[in-house]
């Protein structure tokens, strides 16, 4: 018995904000944006569109992808740090609705970054302890509703997405998820954490005021790139396997610093290492099933690859899943 990623669906926002178009708006600019972190543009949830609506446009994409309906799930699992509503209903019930798959268990998980990675390990158990099919498992953030727009160390890094995977429990296949790894170091907690908004900071007056992004970037900085590796080793040696033998390794896409940092320190090419941030920037928890979902658009993901998925954020937590595509 196997549990694998059967299909991937992306969405992100029309909205695409360059570098030089923030720069007219806070006091930076394109050259510090890319030489200190990879990113060159982010896309931006419209007034109205909610975290719901691009996680449920995500999921029917991955849906129509394994040729299944909304009747046919499990489970639903959202991860995102940006919720319709902060405490309830979960973001979960309302992408259920707007889905048409009423009566299936759906509920939220907050992990931070790492939180596709944490539902995809909590979805794999579960649809093994329930003997279930079929489980939604969907990073899904409208972090420009959370950013902080007059801090420039902070909102230049983030944007807005959701990827959605259809996890399938089969009685015998090739492709499965071999070994997750998950952490958290809770010490870290205030290094990255929602604090209360004034309406100034805001993207849009019309926005609601919700809690806004502080991170101390440099302790974040240093606890994604000792992390990694570490993180790594423990996957390889949980699996039995070594890093040459991994077609890719899809990290959650924070800074590419982190990314080109960590890809020295554990001695592997960097183009190993799937990278769109120069795109998206940080989508949170949606960023590593974004990630897949243009990969296998784009046709990099063979079957039979043997993947390696890598999460580290808020909390401060991390974990890593191998698959065999
Ligand atoms: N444009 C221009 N200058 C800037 C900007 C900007 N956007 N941001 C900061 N600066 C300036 C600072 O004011 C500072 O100027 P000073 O020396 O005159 O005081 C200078 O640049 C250096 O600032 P640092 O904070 O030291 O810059 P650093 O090289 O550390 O890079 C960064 C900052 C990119 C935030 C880095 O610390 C980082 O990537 N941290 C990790 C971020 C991360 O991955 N977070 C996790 C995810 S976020 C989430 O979970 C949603």
């Amino acid at each position: 018995m196997s549990v694998f990623i059967e299909s991937v669906g992306v969405e992100v926002p029309q909205r695409r904000l360059s570098n030089d178009e923030l720069a007219q708006r806070i006091d930076t600019s394109d050259d510090w944006i890319r030489s200190h972190t990879g990113i060159g543009s982010r896309h931006i949830a419209a007034d109205g569109t909610l975290t719901s609506d691009l996680a449920s446009a995500a999921a029917r994409k991955a849906l129509e992808g394994a040729g299944l309906g909304p009747s046919d799930l499990d489970f639903i699992v959202v991860a995102t740090a940006t919720p319709d509503y902060f405490g309830f209903p979960s973001t979960a019930c309302i992408v259920q609705e707007k889905l048409g798959a009423l009566g299936c268990p759906a509920f939220d998980l907050t992990a931070g970054c790492t939180g596709f990675i944490y539902a995809l390990e909590v979805a794999s158990s579960l649809l093994e302890s329930n003997n279930a099919r079929h489980a939604l498992v969907i990073g899904a953030e409208t972090l420009s509703r959370i950013a902080n727009w007059e801090d420039r160390s902070t909102c230049v890094l983030l944007g807005d997405g959701a990827g959605a995977a259809v996890l399938t429990r089969s009685d015998g296949c090739d492709s499965r998820m071999v070994v997750s790894v998950l952490g958290a170091d809770g010490s870290g907690a205030g290094d990255l954490r929602l604090l209360q908004a004034e309406r100034s900071k805001t993207f849009s007056p019309a926005m609601p005021i919700v809690p806004l992004l502080e991170m101390n970037g440099k302790r974040v900085y240093n606890f994604a790139v000792s992390t990694i590796p570490r993180l790594v080793e423990r996957l390889l040696k949980a699996c039995g396997r070594k890093l040459e033998e991994f077609a890719w390794i899809v990290p959650h896409q924070a800074n590419a610093r982190i990314i080109q940092a960590a890809a020295k320190r554990l001695g592997a090419p960097e183009e190993r290492f799937f990278m769109n941030i120069e795109e998206y920037a940080n989508t949170s928890s949606a960023s590593i099933p974004i990630a897949l979902a243009e990969m296998s658009e784009r046709g990099l993901l063979k079957r039979g690859d043997l993947v390696m998925l890598l999460g580290f954020g808020a909390g401060l937590t991390y974990g890593g899943a191998v698959l065999r595509w």
